[in-house]
């Protein structure tokens, strides 16, 4: 792994200017490492009917799997606010489709970074085992 926390929760801090928030004014950022030490970031995007609005770790897990990484090493999340937020349940699932229950996320909070599992954040998620299963 090339990065170091402070270098991947830099990397999310970074993103948090290019968040497109006119709605919430609150900024979301996301750094998130793949397996051999690549770094890819995302900002939360929103939108006029609010339903389509994008959440940072969607986009920074979407930058890397279009690049063709499938496995990852870490997660950085931030807010402009620094108030320790953890990506939401939707975010959490959608890590789960390609990351292991022991995926360290790091989440911002004051000066604090304050460290979760994914496992920890979604147990029991939902995955291609529990309807690969299901069929037998
Ligand atoms: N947000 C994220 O970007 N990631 C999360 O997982 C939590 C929520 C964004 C969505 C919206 O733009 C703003 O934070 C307020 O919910
Ligand atoms: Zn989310």
């Amino acid at each position: 792994m090339t990065e170091t926390v402070s270098e991947l929760v830099a990397a999310a801090e970074d993103t948090l200017s290019s968040a497109h928030v006119p709605y919430s004014e609150y900024r979301v950022g996301a750094a998130l490492e793949t397996a051999d030490g690549e770094v890819f970031v995302g900002c939360n995007i929103e939108n006029a009917n609010y339903s389509n609005s994008l959440h940072a770790e969607e986009v920074a897990i979407a930058e890397a799997v279009k690049e063709g990484h499938t496995e990852f090493a870490r997660l950085a999340v931030v807010s402009g606010a620094r108030d320790g937020v953890t990506p939401c349940g939707m975010c959490r699932q959608t890590l789960a489709e390609f990351c292991s229950e022991s995926l360290p996320i790091y989440c911002v909070e004051g000066e604090a970074v304050v460290e979760y599992s994914l496992g920890e954040l979604l147990p029991a998620a939902i995955s291609e085992d529990t309807l690969t299963e299901s069929r037998e």
